[in-house]
């Protein structure tokens, strides 16, 4: 792992161990590079009321957008278990707002990092920010 990766994967680990996750159990965090590079961090956040909760990737979004940048280049999202935690749905076209096709989303387990993926191998064909200029 390049040094920048490592301060990203032991970014995640912090923010995985914070998550708020009584109903799922399942802790989930998320850091995003902003082009400044700058680094923000996110935790899944669960509710009583389950729908009401928020993924890990929405928090890491929502902290940049809060520390004033715009631009994503590089994603990580760290979960548990044997099976790859990618970006849910949802989150796929939350950081498309913010993130080109090209942007790598590494996906990472408490080993390290598992697999990495484009944005747009995750979300292809997407409707962005662009259609609507
Ligand atoms: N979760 C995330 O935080 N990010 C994802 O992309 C996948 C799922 C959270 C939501 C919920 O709190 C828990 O994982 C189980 O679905």
């Amino acid at each position: 792992m390049s040094a920048d990766l490592d301060e990203m994967f032991a970014m995640g680990r912090k923010a995985q161990a914070a998550a708020y996750a009584p109903h799922s159990r399942f802790r989930v965090g998320a850091v995003v590079r902003a082009a400044s590079g700058r680094l923000y961090a996110g935790a899944n956040v669960e509710n009583a009321a389950y729908p009401v909760g928020t993924c890990a990737e929405a928090g890491a979004i929502a902290a940049m957008v809060l520390g004033g940048d715009r631009v994503i280049a590089e994603v990580l999202v760290i979960g548990d278990g044997e099976a790859l935690c990618t970006p849910c749905g949802a989150c796929r076209q939350r950081l498309r707002e913010f993130a080109a096709d090209t942007v790598p989303v590494h996906v990472a387990g408490p080993d390290g990092i598992r697999r990495s993926f484009t944005l747009g191998e995750l979300l292809p064909h997407s409707f962005g920010p662009d259609n609507l200029a």
